[in-house]
């Protein structure tokens, strides 16, 4: 892919004021220095969100999200990372430069991504213009299908025959790789290639970009079996995407939750009913990829299973894996159809205002958790009781520290009839006997406001004090061989004076920039949030001493290192002059 180069990045972000990008999306307040306003990117009452006009930088106390304007787009408008930086440029008006001379683009996505374009243009013109199209368009009016939302899902048709894509797109060796890679052709062992889609309507599967990453393809009669999907293949892995997200995201600009359905048709059912904020997992089971992904977007999921056997381990599946991602501020619903009814039939039968309604009083999460347990103990009795605190409480330990939880283990002591205190007691003997269970808990918890710099050791201090009043780094003007600085950290001090020295104006986001995707990403963000509690003299002056301790220790390594060299005569003739200096500094 062309890469940006670094310093039309800087550029950007000091063009662009981070306060007005983000005051053109959620109302901010002023508040001293900064801006404040409720968080948008978690459920809260009083606002912990802040941006800061002089470090370029926004920062939730509440939920710990933080970043630059490029981040803010990139969350909050679910762009991509050049995306983002396209949005911004186009805001101050300036055109984005690409270095086309960085590594080449890989080919061979870009060779799916237009096979899969050319075939689903094939298969959607085939709806319209094969003879024997009005199958297909028959099977889908009698489903209930508008042209209309055939035309919003790109509906198309792969006409019987073995060979009709093949026949049209592989024009030469590259377009046959490129179908057989994109799981449009079934190789034989002959060599010769099929179809994989025939007499089949198709489905074009899109990523969040709209781009047909694959398809799905219904028969129209009862043969079996009755769909068949893509292979999984560098673009398209079932365990991650979902059906229907880029349509539901194009209907609804804000989009609050988005109802998982199992089908295909359900999808689009509901959609022809007006019911736009549907995606189904692609005949799989719900993941932990799935959710993260919705997560990012709405803040409610609600399950929808089909009424049968099936549909009911799908929501014990759903439930195990929603568990550990069940932060604050996330709620996730269950809606258990009657007895064999999809969603499709439902809508149909019912309408979208009874559909609306069963949606809105899907069982809560609380409510499956505890009725499914309820069932199988017995109320009346202690040992009942004591079983459903025993099975329940495992359950509960999966779930993210927060307000939730607490309240859970507070419902689950009123059922069991005890004390919340003894639960906790209980709880809290067994976790630390399970410590590793929480390991495996990945949720970032809620950072605390950590604050001041005592007890940071000298290199983070001073990338602190750098990320927090950039200007400082001109203070001492004499550019330092930090590489010969044996402490920890002294190479990122090292790139971060160097980038400094360089662009003495950047804003502490832009600096940040310059490690977007690295290891040291978050900690650095980190480190440029916390509150120094001291005014910018006293942190000057902190920094100066600071740097200096630095600057002596590193001429202390560097000298000791060459008189040991100088032992054993080792030293040419521009050490023995570099120590004779160093001999002379002292700057402590
Ligand atoms: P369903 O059989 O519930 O699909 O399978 P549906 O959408 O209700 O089907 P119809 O068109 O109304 O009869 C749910 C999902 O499981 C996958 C598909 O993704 C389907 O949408 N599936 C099902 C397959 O991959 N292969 C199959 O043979 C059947
Ligand atoms: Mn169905």
């Amino acid at each position: 892919m062309a890469r940006i180069p670094q310093s039309f990045i800087n550029e950007l972000l000091v063009r662009v004021d981070v306060v007005d990008v983000i005051s053109t999306r959620i109302s901010l307040k002023k508040a001293g220095k900064e801006f404040t306003a409720c968080c948008p990117f978690h459920d809260e009452k009083t606002p912990s969100f802040t941006v800061s006009r002089v470090k370029q930088f926004y920062h939730c106390f509440g939920c710990g999200e933080n970043g630059t304007a490029i981040s803010f787009l990139m969350t909050y408008d679910h762009l991509g990372f050049v995306d983002a930086i396209e949005e911004l440029a186009s805001i101050v008006g300036i055109t984005v430069p690409y270095d086309e001379t960085s590594e080449p683009p890989d080919k061979t996505w870009e060779n799916s991504r237009n096979i899969l374009k050319l075939a689903n243009q094939f298969y959607k013109s085939q709806l319209k213009n094969h003879p024997e199209a009005s199958v297909a368009v028959d099977y889908l009016k009698n489903r209930g299908l508008s042209g209309e939302l055939a035309a919003i899902f790109q509906l198309g048709y792969a006409p019987p025959g073995w060979s009709n894509l093949y026949d049209k797109l592989a024009i030469n060796s590259e377009s046959k790789t490129s179908m057989l890679e994109a799981g449009l052709v079934i190789e034989k062992d002959d060599g010769r290639s099929y179809d994989r889609f025939r007499n089949r309507i198709v489905f074009p599967i899109c990523d969040q970009r709209g781009r047909v990453i694959a398809f799905g393809g219904r028969v129209l009669t009862n043969e079996k079996p009755k769909y068949l999907n893509s292979p999984e293949t560098k673009l398209f892995h079932k365990g991650k995407e979902l059906y229907g997200l880029y349509e539901a995201m194009q209907a609804n600009r804000e989009l609050e939750s988005l109802i998982v359905v199992e089908g295909y048709m359900d999808v689009i059912a509901l959609a022809q009913h007006g019911i736009r904020n549907v995606v189904a997992t692609l005949g799989t089971a719900i993941t932990e990829d799935h959710l993260t992904r919705l997560f990012k977007l709405i803040k409610q999921v609600i399950f929808c299973f089909d009424g049968d056997r099936a549909g009911a381990d799908a929501a014990k599946k759903a439930f195990k894996i929603v568990l550990p991602l069940m932060q604050d501020g996330r709620q996730v619903k269950f809606l258990l159809l009657p007895e064999k009814e999809d969603p499709d039939s439902m809508v149909r039968r019912c309408g979208a205002t009874d559909f609306k309604e069963r949606i809105n009083n899907a069982m809560n999460f609380s409510d499956f958790l505890f009725s499914k347990n309820l069932a199988k103990c017995d109320m009346e009795s202690i040992d009942g009781r004591a079983k459903l605190v025993n099975i329940s409480l495992p359950l509960i330990n999966q779930i993210p520290h927060g307000i939730f939880r607490e309240m859970l283990l507070k419902q689950l002591a009123g059922f069991g009839q005890i004390d919340v205190n003894t639960i906790n007691a209980v709880n809290h003997v067994d976790n630390a006997v399970n410590q590793q269970e929480s390991v495996v808990n990945n949720i970032p918890q809620r950072k605390q406001k950590t604050s001041g710099l005592s007890g940071f050791p000298p290199v983070r201090r001073v990338i602190c004090l750098l990320l927090q009043y950039p200007h400082f780094a001109s203070l001492r003007d004499d550019e330092q061989n930090w590489s010969h600085l044996k402490l920890p950290g002294a190479e990122l001090l090292a790139e971060m004076f160097d980038i400094l020295n360089k662009n003495p104006a950047l804003k502490t986001a832009a600096i940040l920039e310059h490690w977007r995707e690295r290891q040291e990403e978050k900690f650095l963000f980190k480190l440029a949030q916390i509150d120094l509690e001291v005014s910018e003299k006293d942190s000057e002056k902190n920094f100066l001493a600071t740097f200096d301790f630095l600057k002596q220790e590193m001429i202390d390594d560097r000298k000791n290192n060459l008189l040991n060299k100088s032992k054993t005569n080792q030293l040419n003739q521009d050490e023995m002059i570099e120590l004779n200096k160093l001999l002379k500094t002292k700057i402590l």
